[in-house]
């Protein structure tokens, strides 16, 4: 498994697919296990992660770190970690439809590799790449979706992104953090019952 990830790794770092080829520092290819239960895509990488090369290591992927920390979940022992493209957008634009195409095939070959039995959509790019116009973040955040046969009938769940947390500080009842402490509980729940 982990040698199958590692050729299509190779394969990414030729990749010139699209136009953010010629402006990417690394290839940002994925962080945590091969072999896990539960499965994150987020949406593109960043400043931080174009220069270290791996996923959600600026201020959003710490505070991700940290919830999943609340329920148990670390990158070292039960998740798998990626995005919807793996080259960074110039200034953190959102993907371009014809580069969340070119990179598809990178992600496809990901989950057909891992077959993870939960995947976190995490955002909206993230959500739109999997499931298509399903609504905004806000109104399907901890719903629960079914995959079909393209992600291996995985169970599937949108959560906020974690700059979204950050731009948003409130704790209270109905506040998007809270909202999120509300979803992760679920996922672990769900983790624990597959
Ligand atoms: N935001 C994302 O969606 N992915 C990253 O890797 C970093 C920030």
């Amino acid at each position: 498994m982990y040698e199958e990830l590692e050729n299509i790794y190779k394969k990414c770092l030729d990749c010139q697919k699209c136009g953010l080829g010629k402006t990417r520092t690394n290839i940002v290819f994925s962080d945590g296990i091969p072999n896990p239960k539960l499965m994150l895509i987020g949406e593109a990488p960043g400043f931080y992660e174009d220069k270290q090369g791996k996923p959600f290591v600026g201020k959003a992927g710490q505070l991700l770190d940290k919830i999943f920390e609340c329920v148990g979940f670390s990158r070292q022992n039960d998740i798998y970690i990626c995005n919807t493209v793996k080259c960074r957008p110039p200034e953190n634009r959102n993907p371009e439809p014809q580069e969340k195409e070119a990179c598809w095939e990178y992600l496809k070959a990901q989950i057909d590799i891992i077959k993870p039995k939960i995947i976190l959509l995490c955002g909206n790019v993230a959500v739109q790449s999997i499931l298509g116009n399903v609504g905004g973040i806000t109104k399907i955040r901890g719903k629960w979706f079914n995959g079909d046969e393209k992600v291996h009938n995985a169970k599937l769940m949108p959560i906020f992104h974690p700059s979204y947390l950050l731009r948003n500080d409130s704790r209270e009842k109905g506040s998007p953090k809270w909202l999120m402490w509300q979803d992760i509980k679920e996922v672990r729940k769900k983790y624990d019952e597959l």
